[in-house]
């Protein structure tokens, strides 16, 4: 399971999470869902040109409920291999819940399908810490700029103490190309004091074409801008299937330092 965290609102970390699930499912030929926990404003469903339906509202409110067939009839489809759990709940109604839903859904997601990707806000984060326990992979979403350096720092600082069993991704998005950057991906680094595993570039033009198509950009990105995609989801299978590995089993030293937190 790979929880996706924007470190601030409008990062792009939909963008990554949904193209990220695609990508597991079509590439990778896992059966994958995507759980969107931005509850209220969820685009988890609009990104993919589907109704969000009834399911997660239904799930928070009885959490009771949730169980393997549950799961069958509330998620959403978009593919043979992905599924999505996504909610537009009424914004008069404030999230009433202790969080056991998420909880009961995640687990029900892990013996349903073969991979799980979360949405994951980081206002949730926050109030419902538990929920990147059973990650193997948090994918740290930001971008170049001053802000979202301090937000990274952060939440990095965050995962550290409170899951420091779950690998790290930090992906920077939408950075511009040529001088438009308010702070370089090197001071970012040095700031952040790890490297930086994934960059996507900013394209305003791709971006706009996969809202309209209501598909993943990683489904429409081509060359240059696909690469990015591809990379993210090996590095998420690497580390799922590391966790997999014997104990006893030494990680080569090339690979123990890509992945360790530097
Ligand atoms: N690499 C990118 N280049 C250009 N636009 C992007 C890129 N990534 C995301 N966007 C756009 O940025 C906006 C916010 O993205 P979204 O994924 O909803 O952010 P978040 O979930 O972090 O709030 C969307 O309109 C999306 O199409
Ligand atoms: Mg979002």
């Amino acid at each position: 399971m790979a929880a996706v965290i924007g470190v601030r609102g409008g990062v792009g970390a939909s963008t990554i999470a949904t193209s990220l699930a695609w990508q597991l499912g079509e590439k990778a030929h896992r059966s994958t869902a995507l759980l969107d926990l931005d509850i209220h404003f969820g685009t988890g469903a609009l990104a993919l040109d589907l109704e969000p339906g009834r399911g997660l509202t239904d799930a928070i409110e009885n959490p009771s409920r949730i169980d393997g067939l549950f799961i069958e009839r509330a998620m959403v489809r978009a593919n043979e291999r992905l599924s999505v759990l996504s909610a537009e709940a009424p914004i008069h109604q404030p999230l009433m819940t202790d969080g056991t839903a998420f909880f009961q859904l995640q687990e029900e997601m892990r013996n349903a399908f073969e991979s799980t990707v979360l949405d994951l806000p980081r206002h949730m984060l926050i109030q419902y810490p538990h929920m990147v326990h059973d990650a193997h992979v948090a994918v740290v979403v930001s971008e170049l700029t001053l802000a979202a350096t301090r937000d990274t720092i952060r939440i990095l600082a965050w995962l550290k103490s409170n899951a420091p069993q779950t690998k790290v991704i930090v992906v920077a998005n939408g950075v511009p190309s040529g001088g438009a950057l308010e702070i370089n991906r090197k001071d970012f680094e040095q700031s952040i004091e790890r490297p930086v595993d994934i960059v996507v570039p900013h394209d305003g033009k791709l971006a706009a074409q996969a809202a309209k198509l209501g598909k993943p950009m990683a489904e429409v990105a081509t060359g240059k801008m696909a690469a990015p995609f591809s990379a993210l989801s090996s590095m998420v299978l690497s580390h799922a299937t590391e966790e997999g590995a014997p104990s006893g089993k030494a990680r080569s030293p090339a690979a123990r330092s890509r992945w360790s937190i530097t």
